[in-house]
């Protein structure tokens, strides 16, 4: 007998190497994207499990494919855990991932064409919130709202004029990049006063938001989508919730509307996901994760370095490296060479070309997960402002990635794993 993993390395060494790499490099360094976490040993065994032999086209009791009565099991689980997690009326748990969660929201309640409001992509808002090389943004005629220069905060006055301006058909919040609690019942009230449809793309909060550390935006939106695999700490994957009036639409356009077959193995790895997430420790974790991302928020401003909004209320926040005389794209590349992980990103009003822009985008998912608590994230802080400092050292560089290596030897990701 073999387990998986002797079988890969036999069959294809080439790939077997990669994953070797890849688990080492998680090991041996820090992870501060801000959408990235390490998701627990059984959510690994279900995604990489039998499940994805099977052809389920359809839903549970009404698939298009004989044999299903045992996966059918899979997706029943997955959406009752996710009802109690968040409390919805009605959930879809096929869309492969984030994206297509967005596009089954505009697809089943929009006509190509209509009027979205959403987040700026330059101020915090998703690809799919209406980018112009995104398909949301050629098929519908996105309006968009922004953050205000003097605190970084979404500007509600701004969200207001332009529904009423622009009479949208839907309005999205939600978001990549803002490190501040977003007001569901604020948008509520707008779309209540316009008529317009809300969804809010909980993507990034999600885990936040079922262990109720930020508010329940449920009861105030029509959709609420989210990726599985940030702050839930799922697989890779998409959900959308909805009111039940919407069940029948939504469920319709993810299948047969957009997508074939379910995914049954990651169907069933977020079922294991929301197992986890409905157990006490979750909400400690999310907690801690709250505690660390303001303990480093804490420590950089310190060091002077200006953070988008001053701060951060969930578990991510943005540098501004402009008083640094600094570029994210430069300093993503040195932080990578000291083993510290992150991610260039535009800072509102950013005067960088996207694939430069003057900001990183820093998150403390990962690092919580592997037990990193405030002295870690500190530690963190200072690595940060010795490399900002002397940019161009690479010793330096080479010296911090030995100690990064150090710490993390202390806080194994996957310990018990072969
Ligand atoms: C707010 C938001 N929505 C949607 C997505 C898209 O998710 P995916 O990458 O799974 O398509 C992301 C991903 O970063 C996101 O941040």
């Amino acid at each position: 007998m073999k387990t998986e993993r002797q079988f890969l390395a036999e069959t294809d060494p080439e790939i077997y190497d990669v994953c070797m790499r890849e688990r080492r490099r998680q090991e041996e360094g820090i992870e501060l994207i801000a959408s990235e976490n390490v998701v627990d040993p059984a959510v690994l065994a279900a995604a990489g499990s039998v499940l994805t032999n099977k052809y389920a086209e359809g839903y549970p009791r009404a698939r298009y494919y004989g044999g299903c009565e045992v996966v059918d099991a899979a997706e029943d689980l997955a959406r009752q855990r996710a009802k109690r997690l968040f409390g919805c009326e009605h959930v879809n748990v096929q869309p492969h991932s984030g994206s297509q969660a967005n596009m089954a929201v505009y697809l089943a309640a929009l006509k190509p064409g209509d009027t979205i409001l959403a987040m700026d992509l330059n101020h915090g808002g998703h690809l799919t919130h209406g980018s112009s090389v995104n398909f949301s943004g050629k098929l519908f005629n996105f309006v968009h709202y922004g953050v205000k220069k003097e605190d970084g905060r979404i500007d509600m006055d701004d969200v207001e004029r332009k529904a009423v301006e622009h009479k949208p058909t839907m309005i999205v919040c939600g978001a990549s990049a803002y490190p501040r609690e977003i007001d569901a019942e604020a948008f509520h009230k707008v779309a209540q006063k316009t008529g317009a449809l809300l969804m809010f793309d909980i993507a990034h909060i999600a885990g936040l938001i079922a262990a109720k550390l930020h508010k329940d935006p449920v009861a105030w939106c029509d959709f609420v989508t989210t990726t599985t695999h940030k702050t839930l700490r799922g697989p890779r994957g998409g959900m959308v919730m909805c009111k039940a009036e919407h069940a029948k639409a939504l469920d319709k356009i993810v299948f047969p509307g957009m997508q074939g077959g379910p995914l049954m193995h990651i169907i069933a790895a977020k079922a294991v996901a929301f197992k986890l997430a409905l157990e006490p420790s979750f909400k400690d974790y999310q907690k801690q994760i709250l505690a660390n991302a303001r303990a480093l928020a804490d420590a950089l401003m310190e060091y002077g370095f200006d953070l988008v909004s001053k701060g951060t209320d969930n578990h991510m926040m943005l540098i501004d490296l402009r008083n640094k005389g600094l570029t994210g794209k430069v300093m993503e590349q040195a932080l990578n060479e000291a083993g510290l992980t992150v991610n260039k990103n535009a800072v509102p009003f950013d005067t960088e070309k996207l694939a430069v822009t003057s900001g990183i985008r820093i998150g403390s998912p990962a690092v919580t997960t592997r037990g990193f608590k405030e002295p870690e994230m500190r530690q963190i802080a200072a690595w940060i402002d010795r490399v900002a400092k002397d940019i161009e050292n690479e010793d330096l560089r080479a010296a911090i990635k030995a100690e990064v290596k150090e710490l993390c030897s202390r806080f194994p990701l996957y310990a018990e794993l072969v």
